[in-house]
């Protein structure tokens, strides 16, 4: 067995490919469709130590680095694939402590005392994006961090009423703000379901005191508690984050949390896996490259599949589980429609028709960048039509199911032709199920979430992550056996075609 690991990047989440055969030069081969189900075999016996946390995109981040366009009219200037819609994110960094596993872009502890100025550059951001897309509805908003229930009464309003002012909110818009315990007084629960907030995403992580006691994030478990019953009564459409996978987390604390959390009414819960790789740089959590609790982590997450289903919620994206008819999370549901995105903030992500763009990450060029009347936008990464409509297909098989008719009615393309020799191959090995037109990820792929959607990603998108370079690496780990996977779309797509066009299968 080779170890490429030395060659690739010291902390990717793939650290050990089988030497295949196939592609010694680093170019990829074509497959046979005789050959793939062999092929395959080899491919997954890699798995992806990267399970099963939500926060990943394809194509993975930034791929091509491009410059950003001068105007938000240029960065909307490609057709949508979602015409007249569109959502909008807003990031505010603030917490009021660093836990201890965080990876997300914070200015924790005094940050806080620049939330008023956060605040006005975020209304400049808005008033660059609103003229764009001002004949089109705003179908969701998420206000997330960091932790926007920090921020004091007085802003959250004055950010309500931006947001109103600038963007056309359909009527029942879903509005979700992401909240930690010890921020949400009593007044300040009732004021977010006054300004018209109706979904609260609420992170506790673990009921078990002591574990939460290592997360340095400084509250009583039942603090937390109280504070969430609150928000039930007021905003009725709660989500609890809870997490799991920590060194000498008790096996029970992640049983126990939900159960618990069931008891108190919670309409729905995520759950999300330590994710280590890209936790603060030089934390002691980075721990070796390989994460030693993948397998444990797989472990807890069928269990939690297995609590969630038998308390009767239903997954609406692979981490997050709702009790019918009493919760809803259409934003992050509709992102994998490839519905346009407006995205504000300190390293938001967001995605134009065809340009996933991301914002500045450091709040020094955020607020020049504004002063100057440009967009903070660090880099774009622009698709083709084809690789639009993967990043679909790719984040639904992830995230979600997959319906072929769908596809085929929204973007022209069948992919039971394009596709068919990978996904019998897939079928076969039991890592799809399909009913009729649905297609989706069985419990068998959990192991190989991150490579099984990869595989459908266009030849040439392959062929450029193999000459990615060791520092876009180190940023953006893309699972390593998807450059080593060769060539396994069965057909060439051209999306701008009719079905009826394309030579018979
Ligand atoms: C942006 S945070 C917002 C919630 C709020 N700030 C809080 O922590 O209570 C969203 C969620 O991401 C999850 N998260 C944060 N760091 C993570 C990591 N290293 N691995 C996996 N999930 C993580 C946590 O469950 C957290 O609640
Ligand atoms: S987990 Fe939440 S509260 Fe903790 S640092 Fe990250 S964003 Fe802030």
């Amino acid at each position: 067995m080779k170890h490429y690991s030395g060659s690739f990047n010291k902390r990717s989440r793939l650290l050990q490919a089988p030497a295949l055969s196939e592609s010694p030069t680093g170019r990829l081969k074509p497959l046979q469709p005789d050959t793939l189900a062999e092929h395959l075999d080899k491919v997954l016996q890699v798995q992806n130590d990267f399970f099963p946390c939500f926060d990943w995109a394809f194509p993975p981040p930034l791929l091509n680095r491009c410059e950003p366009p001068e105007t938000a009219a240029e960065l909307f200037s490609r057709p949508s694939v979602e015409p007249g819609y569109y959502s909008l994110y807003l990031h505010i960094p603030f917490c009021k402590t660093l836990c201890s596993f965080c990876y997300y872009t914070v200015l924790p502890g005094r940050g806080i005392e620049q939330s008023q100025s956060y605040v006005d550059y975020l209304l400049k951001e808005m008033a660059l994006y609103a003229p764009v897309v001002r004949d089109q509805w705003c179908e969701s908003v998420y206000i997330g961090g960091g932790t926007p229930s920090y921020l004091d009464e007085a802003l959250i309003a004055r950010l309500l009423e931006a947001i109103r002012g600038h963007f056309n909110l359909i009527e029942g818009a879903e509005i979700t703000m992401e909240a930690a315990p010890s921020t949400l007084s009593r007044s300040k629960v009732s004021l977010l379901g006054e300004l018209g907030i109706n979904r609260l995403s609420y992170g506790i992580q673990t009921l078990d005191e002591e574990l939460l006691a290592t997360m340095n994030r400084h509250y009583r478990v039942a603090e937390a508690e109280r504070e969430l019953d609150h928000a039930l009564e007021v905003i009725g459409n709660v989500n609890v984050d809870t997490m799991y996978g920590f060194d000498g987390e008790p096996d029970h604390a992640l049983r126990n949390t939900l159960e618990r959390f069931h008891a108190l009414g919670i309409p729905s819960l995520s759950i999300y896996a330590l994710d280590m790789q890209r936790s603060v740089k030089g934390k002691s959590l980075f721990g070796p490259p390989r994460d030693e609790q993948y397998q444990r982590k797989i472990r807890l997450f069928t269990e939690a599949t297995e609590i969630l289903g038998g308390l009767g919620y239903e997954p609406v994206l692979q981490n997050v589980y709702l009790m019918p008819g009493k919760a809803s999370y259409r934003h992050q549901v509709r992102r994998w429609d490839n519905l346009p995105l407006v995205s504000l903030g300190l390293s938001a992500q967001g995605y134009a028709p065809r340009a996933a763009y991301h914002n500045v990450g450091a709040i020094k060029p955020y607020y020049q960048l504004l002063d100057q009347g440009k967009l903070p936008i660090a880099t774009v990464d622009y698709l083709t039509p084809e690789l639009e409509l993967i990043r679909e297909v790719a984040s639904r098989l992830r995230f979600t199911r997959l319906d072929v008719g769908a596809i085929q009615r929204k973007y022209g393309v069948d992919l039971d032709y394009v596709f068919g020799d990978l996904m019998k191959a897939l079928l076969t090995h039991g890592y799809l199920q399909r009913h009729g037109d649905e297609i989706s990820m069985t419990g068998k792929a959990c192991y190989y979430n991150n490579i099984i959607p990869m595989l459908f990603a266009p030849d040439a998108f392959k062929e450029q992550l193999m000459a990615l370079p060791e520092e876009y690496l180190e940023q953006y780990p893309v699972p390593f056996v998807m450059t080593r996977a060769g060539c396994t779309q069965s057909a060439a797509i051209d999306v701008r075609l009719p079905r009826a066009a394309r030579p018979s299968a």
